[in-house]
């Protein structure tokens, strides 16, 4: 089969051609037609991700039909159209994934191939008002910001909500949760086009990150019940004073920087704020995801689409921060 199969660090994504998975008890073989950039296949390719391993096919996200499965009472899953859940063996706990956690695309191949085995219990039947290149945008980003939003800060219908980084992946699906469960929505960018295309889906004010005074520029009365960051960089500090008392500040990623910065914590502590860490999301925070999904008929931001051949061009638009929404790899 076609796949894009990575033999170390800073090496270009190209297609060659391997075996096709074997398939073991409770697995099903998907021939993906579609699937989807994150910025883990990007630090993987760049060699600054845990748990590295060559040669690994990347790719976390992925739609396409299910052709074979490893046992007969799962037979019902041969032939439909699936979306692929990435997280796998989340575990018992809904607070924090077990210790056999993993993520689809490393250290298990992934997506950007013409086929993947997953756990039967991994796949999702694609909504119908989906086509397959938005079902596959959908899992890992999106499952991400649902726990980011709902799970950990509890979002509220008119709480007033900061996304930092509006463009990325995972930011435009908080931005679209955040605007369906009718918050009120600022934004940041490092680019004026993005906050525009914010606005446009129903942000109601964006600032730019560059920008000395970005903090008071934004900063509504008040402040923010809810900030929602994924770069971390000298610019979370700045969240504890736009934060109201109360609020809440959820991160998962650092993609401005590895680490947090000095925060004043006397503020935290008298400001009662909770600072909450969170990563990918359970079972059950993508069964509510797809139920929202579903029930508002969601269609994911979508910045591009690539053939696979061209999949290192894609990953280039993630170095560039081009990128509004996700990017989708297609695979013919
Ligand atoms: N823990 C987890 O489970 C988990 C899951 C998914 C992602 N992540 C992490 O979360 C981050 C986002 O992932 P993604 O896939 O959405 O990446 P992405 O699509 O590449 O988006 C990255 C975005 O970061 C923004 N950014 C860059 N520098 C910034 C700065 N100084 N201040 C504010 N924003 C900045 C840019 O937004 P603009 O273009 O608007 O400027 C850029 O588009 C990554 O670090 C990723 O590793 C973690």
């Amino acid at each position: 089969m076609k796949a894009i199969v990575l033999d170390g660090i800073n090496l270009p994504l190209t297609v060659k051609y391997v075996d096709k998975p074997q398939l073991k008890a409770n697995e099903a073989l998907v021939r993906i037609k579609a699937a989807a950039l994150n910025r883990r296949d990007f630090w993987i390719q760049k060699g600054q991700y845990a748990g590295l391993r060559f040669p690994i096919i990347l790719g976390s996200d992925g739609a396409g039909d299910v052709e074979e499965v490893g046992s007969e009472s799962e037979g019902e899953w041969i032939g439909k159209e699936v979306m692929i859940n990435p997280a796998i063996n989340w575990g018992d706990n809904e607070a924090v994934q077990g210790t056999d956690f993993n993520i689809l695309g490393l250290p298990q191949n992934g997506t950007f191939a013409e086929y993947v085995k997953i756990p039967v219990q991994n796949l999702y039947p694609v909504p119908a008002h989906l086509t397959v290149e938005e079902a596959a945008a959908f899992p890992l980003a999106g499952l991400t910001a649902w726990r980011a939003v709902f799970s950990k800060a509890n979002l509220q219908k008119g709480e007033k909500i900061l996304i930092t980084g509006v463009g990325g992946g995972v930011a435009t699906f908080v931005l679209q949760w955040a605007i369906h469960a009718d918050a009120e929505v600022y934004v940041t960018s490092g680019k004026r086009q993005k906050i525009k295309k914010a606005i446009d889906v129903g942000a109601k004010a964006g600032v730019l990150y560059t920008d000395k005074n970005w903090p008071e520029k934004i900063k509504p009365d008040g402040g923010f019940d809810v900030i929602i960051d994924s770069s971390l960089g000298t610019g979370f500090a700045h969240h504890i004073d736009l934060a109201k008392p109360g609020g809440r500040i959820v991160f998962f990623g650092g993609t401005a920087s590895g680490d947090l910065p000095e925060l004043n914590a006397r503020k935290i502590f008298w400001k009662q704020l909770s600072i909450l860490g969170s990563t990918m999301g359970s079972p059950k925070d993508f069964n509510q995801m797809m139920t929202f999904v579903n029930k508002h008929q969601i269609k994911p931001l979508i910045d591009s689409i690539h053939p696979l051949a061209h999949a290192e061009e894609a990953i280039r638009k993630m170095d560039n921060a081009d990128q509004f929404g996700k990017i989708v790899i297609r695979i013919d």
